[in-house]
């Protein structure tokens, strides 16, 4: 009889991951307003799309809305990550609310790219998932100048009204070997598409996504810490499962892993997209060292070390101590 052979388990960690500096900041403006002004803080939608960040949040007394209709005259409010529409900002400012914009500066940067490119009298391809916050925002910006192109398939169906006088942009969260096929097609079908002046996915996507093909090549399994709705989460197990892992899930925490997915797998790969704390990837490296499995070793592909001020009005009041 031969004995089994058995494989080296090992668990790679993938770095960068995790908390983005636009996260970073939305989540700190939030409980910086908390520490301020006291509760209630209403923040319209999810401040990151992370169900574990938005439930600490509302134990601390933010009060988490779809639309400003549901926050009552004169009381303070915080713009998600995701950015707004100015239609939502002229509310704000007619209803008498105190506004708080967390939008990621990032995103702002695509708002300005679009009001340009409208201006310029172009019509703008913005490449992105329709109904996703940070798509509504942006087309606010210029309604009838933006068509939404979701997939390469869109692009057969696109109809400009002026092929001579298009542009192009992208919601900051993509999968970036997707987006560069969508827009191979785009200018393909229409020659002087113009490019937008700088990369609309964000430093912090492209990077988890490039340090998770790098795992995800050497893993059996890969699993991204992440919630449903997170736009940069659930393009990680893409991304994963396109470069070599055999197989990727996407769980909130350690408590949604299925011990089945560990059966015969050797190497785990481990990441978490931009609006996930850090606590949470520990909890499953901790699930897996329970499971047999070693510590993690970490592959960091870069540093990263941008960090945005907090929002201006929000940085005023807490110089002056509110
Ligand atoms: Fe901003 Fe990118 Fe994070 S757009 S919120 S830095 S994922």
């Amino acid at each position: 009889t031969s004995t089994p052979r058995t494989l080296e388990k090992k668990v790679l960690l993938a770095a960068p991951r995790g908390y983005c500096a636009g996260v970073d900041r939305a989540v700190i403006t939030v409980e910086k307003a908390l520490d301020l002004y006291g509760s209630p803080i209403y923040v319209r939608k999810q401040i990151v799309h992370n169900k574990h960040v938005v439930e600490t949040l509302e134990q601390r007394g933010a009060i988490f809305v779809e639309e400003l209709d549901e926050v009552p005259t004169g009381a303070t409010v915080v713009f998600s990550a995701h950015g707004v529409s100015p239609a939502v900002q002229t509310e704000a400012k007619d209803r008498g609310l105190k506004a708080i914009d967390a939008t990621c500066p990032l995103v702002t940067k695509v708002h300005h790219e679009a009001r340009r490119f409208a201006r310029d009298d172009l019509q703008v391809l913005l490449i992105g998932h329709a109904g996703h916050e940070e798509v509504e925002g942006t087309t606010g910006e210029a309604p009838d100048h933006i068509t939404l192109v979701q997939s390469p398939e869109d692009v057969d169906a696109l109809d400009v009204p002026d092929p001579t006088k298009v542009a192009w942009l992208s919601q900051t969260t993509l999968s970036v070997d997707e987006t560069m096929e969508i827009v191979g097609k785009l200018r393909k079908k229409l020659p002087l598409l113009i490019d937008p002046p700088s990369d609309d996915i964000c430093y912090a996507t492209q990077n988890r996504q490039l340090a998770v093909k790098q795992i995800a090549r050497q893993a059996d399994l890969v699993i991204v810490v992440g919630s449903a709705n997170s736009s940069n989460s659930v393009r990680l197990v893409e991304v994963a499962l396109e470069n070599g892992a055999a197989a990727s899930y996407r769980v909130d925490n350690a408590t949604e892993i299925d011990p089945a997915w560990l059966d015969g797998v050797s190497v785990v790969g481990v990441t978490s997209g931009a609006s996930v704390p850090e606590d949470l990837v520990t909890g499953v490296l901790d699930f897996l060292q329970e499971k047999g499995f070693p510590a993690a070793e970490e592959e960091r592909l870069t540093e990263e070390s941008l960090v945005f001020a907090l929002p201006p009005e929000l940085r005023k009041d807490l110089r002056k101590g509110a």
